[in-house]
Parts: structure tokens; sequence; C-alpha cells
């Protein structure tokens, strides 16, 4: 079939699978076409909204046949939100999904033959996710602050009152700011014009004891009065606010938080568990939003080094607190840790001090110099850990740390096409994949985390 340019044809398509990106994947005639809010199994009515040279995007115009793995959402804003973009899917359906989408990244990039095991599905399916980020607006004439997410695909601001994949208490930190916000002259941030006060609002909720960090993200460089009474209000109105502070970020930029962050009340962190060990969380530290799941990653990690090992010397790349080198400390003879950000790479430098850890040494910088410097000086690791951002590794990045390590590399990774581009990459070099186990550490979303085992064992080093 030709689907011609600008055409307002509709056609009855059936949703086959999931793109990565949780959009419903149609064929017709063999030409893929994408079609948001529709799950594999409906009989759909699409109309074309943009012709691309191998594929067409379209709109969901009538679902004429439900997929059996429909669900109604839980969420009456699921629709507006865009956060959760496969809420209408049954749960145990959509880690089938994503598994299919981990497999399809694997075939189309690095192996057809890859082992993906099983989904492990995220212990709380509500409620789960720890850490918000609020963008905040207000509206033009009565000067609300408005605050929530963005519409899918726009920077339309959808002001959300109730948001059950997060702590139910940051519902109520959330209305109070809007309300107490208002109240004080605290001006909304307009993205169009750059004008307003307070640009975000950043929540992090310890899922070990329910205290709650707040970041006031506002577009000035110092601590206006207006924004002061509100922290200083916060701090005293609500429960549980371990700790209130004020990030400064005036540039004309998609990044939420600046470089500079100032205390108003309380403490600069939470407290998280992990693996039975305590980590101090601050406002600009990584640490994984669903504390429950990333127990069970952190667990499934150290059980298989446990099981494989005895007393390893481990290196920990893109660290963040180092909490894979926190958690991995007690089973090995050494920990080596590198993270580019200062505060994170301080608040592990603490918590080695208060649990009394002795063998994890500590290095702030860029993981790729890092990893050339310690090929230089010859030191090798029987295990490294690799958990980079979504844009993954270098290949400069992946040399030195095949380099590094002995026997295994465990590579931690948020993003499927990322992890197969680097897989392939690693099993070009000599390295065999074992297997993929993912995590769904993302319920109701796309995403979906990997934990890939691989095994150096006859890489020939000299
Ligand atoms: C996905 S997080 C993983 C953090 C940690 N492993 C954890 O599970 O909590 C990636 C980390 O890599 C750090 N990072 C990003 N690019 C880096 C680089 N070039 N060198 C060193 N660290 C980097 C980020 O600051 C972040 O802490």
């Amino acid at each position: 079939m030709v689907l011609e340019k600008g055409t307002s044809d509709t056609l009855t398509v059936k949703i086959e699978k999931l793109s990565n990106l949780g959009l419903g994947i149609a064929k017709n005639d063999g030409y893929v076409i994408f079609v948001p809010n529709t799950c594999p199994g409906d009989t759909v009515r699409v109309k074309i909204t943009k012709k691309n040279k191998n594929y067409s995007n379209a709109e969901l115009i009538e679902i004429i046949e439900p997929s059996v793995n429909r669900v109604e959402p839980f969420c009456k804003m699921q629709k507006v939100c865009g956060a959760c973009q496969l809420q209408f899917i049954d749960y145990d359906a959509q880690l089938k999904y994503k598994k299919e989408i981990v497999r399809d990244a694997m075939r189309s990039i690095f192996s057809k033959d890859a082992e993906v095991r099983d989904v492990i599905p995220s212990p709380l399916v509500k409620e789960y996710r720890h850490k918000i980020q609020y963008p905040i607006g207000q509206t033009k004439d009565s000067k609300r602050l408005l605050a929530g997410y963005y519409k899918t695909g726009s920077h339309e601001l959808v002001n959300i009152k109730y948001c059950p994949i997060q702590p139910e208490y940051c519902d109520i930190i959330i209305d109070y700011i809007r309300t107490k916000g208002q109240e004080l002259n605290v001006s909304g941030y307009d993205e169009k014009t750059g004008k307003g006060e307070l640009r975000h609002v950043v929540i992090r909720t310890s899922n070990a004891n329910k205290k709650n960090l707040i970041v006031l993200v506002v577009n000035s460089d110092r601590v206006s009065k207006s924004t002061k009474n509100l922290a200083e209000s916060i701090y005293k109105d609500l429960d549980n606010i371990n700790g209130i502070a004020v990030n400064f970020n005036n540039k004309k930029t998609n990044l939420i938080l600046g470089e500079k962050t100032e205390l108003i009340e309380g403490c600069d962190y939470i407290e998280e568990n992990l693996c039975d060990k305590t980590f101090k969380v601050g406002a600009k530290t990584f640490f994984q939003v669903n504390p429950p799941s990333a127990d069970n990653i952190f667990r499934y990690v150290k059980k298989y080094i446990c099981d494989n090992f005895e007393k390893p010397s481990i290196l920990d790349a893109y660290a963040g607190i180092t909490a894979f080198g926190i958690c991995l400390s007690d089973i090995a003879s050494k920990v080596v840790s590198i993270e580019e950000v200062k505060e994170s790479v301080d608040l592990a430098a603490d918590i080695i001090k208060n649990n009394n850890i002795t063998n994890v040494e500590l290095h702030q910088g860029d993981a790729g110099r890092f990893l050339s410097n310690e090929t230089t000086l010859g030191r090798q690791f029987h295990v490294t850990v690799l958990d980079p951002p979504r844009k993954g590794c270098s290949p400069n990045s992946l040399d030195y740390a095949l380099k590094l390590t002995k026997d295994k590399i465990i590579y931690v990774s948020c993003n499927p096409a990322t992890l197969a581009r680097d897989l392939k990459y690693l099993c070009e070099n000599g390295a065999k994949v074992e297997y993929i186990q993912p995590f769904d550490m993302f319920p109701h979303t796309y995403h979906i985390e990997n934990v890939a085992i691989i095994d150096l064992k006859n890489i020939c080093t000299d």
C-alpha cells in the first residue's frame, strides 16, 4: 500500500508489538506505522499524521477490537499527563512486552541469540517513584501556581493534583507549595519569556523512613525574601521534611538543577537503604528512583558475584554514591570506584566512614580518563561493574574496561539500545555475553533496566 505524503486517510490496522518508546507498532503491506496509546492485539482505526521514508506516525482514532491485555488506567490523568505511557496495559503483559523490547534491541543491533531472561517485576507498582521533578508555571490572569508534568510531546504543563505512582505525601507537599507560594507572591516560571521565579520543585522521598528533601529551583542567583518565606513555611508547617534547599538556575536550559544549592532548613540529604546498607542521597546525587526494585538489582548482582568468586577485586565505574561498591564491599577484597559528580563522591566518603568500611577507594573524575590511567598503571580487577548514563560507554572506555578486567563485566543499563550497541562492541573484541536479566524499575512506562553478565575468560591479553 502506498501512502501519499500529507494524506488524511484513515486505516484499520492490528497492533503487533510495542516499540522501544512504548508506541504500538502496526504493519501495512510491510510498511511500519507507530501508534501511541495502543496495545499489541488491538485492532484500531488510525490516521496518518506524518509520513517518513521508512515508517509513518499515526494517531489513534478508534479502538475497533481491544486487546485482551487492555485494562482501565488507575489514574484519571493517564491520557493527558504523558508520564505513564503503558498504564492501560495489564501489568503482567507490560512485563512480557518489555522483555520483547529488550529482545528486539538485541536482535536488531547485537545478536539474535542473546539470552534475555524474564523481567523481574517491581515489588511496588504504585507509589514507587521516590524522586519527583515538577516544572512550575502560573496561569496568566489569576496567577495561580501550576505544578505537574508536560503533556506528551509538548511543553504544555498539566497541573497534577494526584499522582498514584509517587508517594501520596508528595501530592500534599506540592499542593501546599501551590497555595502557600501564591499567598507569598512567589511567581511561576514562564519558559517562553524566561521570567518568573520558581522553575521546578524537586522532592526526594526516602523509602526507608519516609522523610523528604525538597529543593526549590529558582530562576535567580540568590534567595529572594518570598522564596525564603516559602521554604521556611514548608519546613514549619509540613511533617516529615528532612531538609529544604534552594537551587539556582537562571540559564535558558533544559537542565533542571543549576550548579549551586543553598540549604535553608534541616539537612541537605535523605537516608535510603540498599542491601542492608544506609546511603545518604542529596539533591544532585544519582540514586535509583524505585528503591525496592533497585534493592532487587543490587542483591542480584551481589549474589552473582558471591556465587562465582571468593573475595574478588571490584571496579565500580559510573558509581554515583558508590552504591554498588559499598553494597559489594563485604564480599570483595578491594573496591575501586570512579564517579564524576563531586557531591556524590563526598557523600560516598561519608557513608564509608560511618559504616567503618576500609576496603573502598573512591575517585572523582571522568570514567574514560580514569580507566585509561589505570591501564597504564597496570592494575586489574576480577569484576567491573559498568553503570553508565543512558548514552552508554564510549568505545575507548569499553577498550579500557576490557584491559582492566580479568573475569567478568557486569553492565547495568537503563537503555536497551545503547546496551546492545556496547555489547556488540565488547563481543567483537572477544567478550561473551552470558545473559541479560531485565528488571522493571519503572512500571507503566516504557523504561526498562537491564543487567548483562559478560564473560572475558577467552580474551587474549597481550
Ligand atoms: C546510571 S547512574 C549509576 C550510578 C550508580 N551506579 C547507582 O546505581 O546508584 C550513572 C552515573 O554515572 C555518572 N557519570 C556520567 N558520566 C560520567 C563520566 N563521564 N565519568 C564518570 N561518571 C559519570 C553520573 O553522574 C551518574 O552518577
